[in-house]
């Protein structure tokens, strides 16, 4: 049964999955594992799990905990295109979908879709950006 609501605990399933799926992904998985490395149960990444677990639950039930602004690591983890934006949509939509139900879904997704045209646009990435330097 998908989850009629949020709270931290579903928060904190819906991050994990969305991990494991991202860590297989051969566009998305390299990004993670030279920023994070490849074992999730260790180094950088149970605190990346907290920090996503309370980004979340700031942006779905409003409550204080992340603290950070999500944008700038963004900016140090390699070249993004749009295609590794679209990527993380399509996968980030399979696994809140798969969980929630629609209607919570749906709100999750809009709010990553709002923040990943934010970061196209402050990372300045456009279709030919693999173009740049020529
Ligand atoms: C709408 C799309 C996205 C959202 C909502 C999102 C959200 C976030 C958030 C909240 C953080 C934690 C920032 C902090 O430490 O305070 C983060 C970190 C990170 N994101 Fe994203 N992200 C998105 C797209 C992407 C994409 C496309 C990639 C690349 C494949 C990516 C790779 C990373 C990595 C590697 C980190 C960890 C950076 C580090 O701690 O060194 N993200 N993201």
């Amino acid at each position: 049964m998908p989850y009629g609501t949020v709270n931290r605990e579903n928060i904190e399933i819906m991050v994990r999955d969305f991990y494991t799926i991202i860590l297989k992904d051969d566009i998305l998985g390299p990004y993670f594992i030279n920023a994070l490395g490849d074992d999730v149960t260790k180094g950088k990444w149970p605190e990346h799990f907290h920090t996503l677990d309370s980004f979340w639950v700031l942006m779905m039930m409003g409550k204080r905990g992340y603290q950070g602004d999500p944008f700038p690591p963004h900016a140090f983890i390699g070249q993004l295109y749009l295609e590794t934006f679209e990527q993380w949509l399509k996968l980030f939509h399979e696994v809140v979908y798969r969980l929630y139900i629609p209607e919570i879904a749906e709100k999750f997704y809009k709010k990553a879709e709002i923040l990943g045209a934010q970061f196209i646009n402050n990372l300045d990435i456009t279709d030919d950006d693999e173009d740049d330097d020529d």
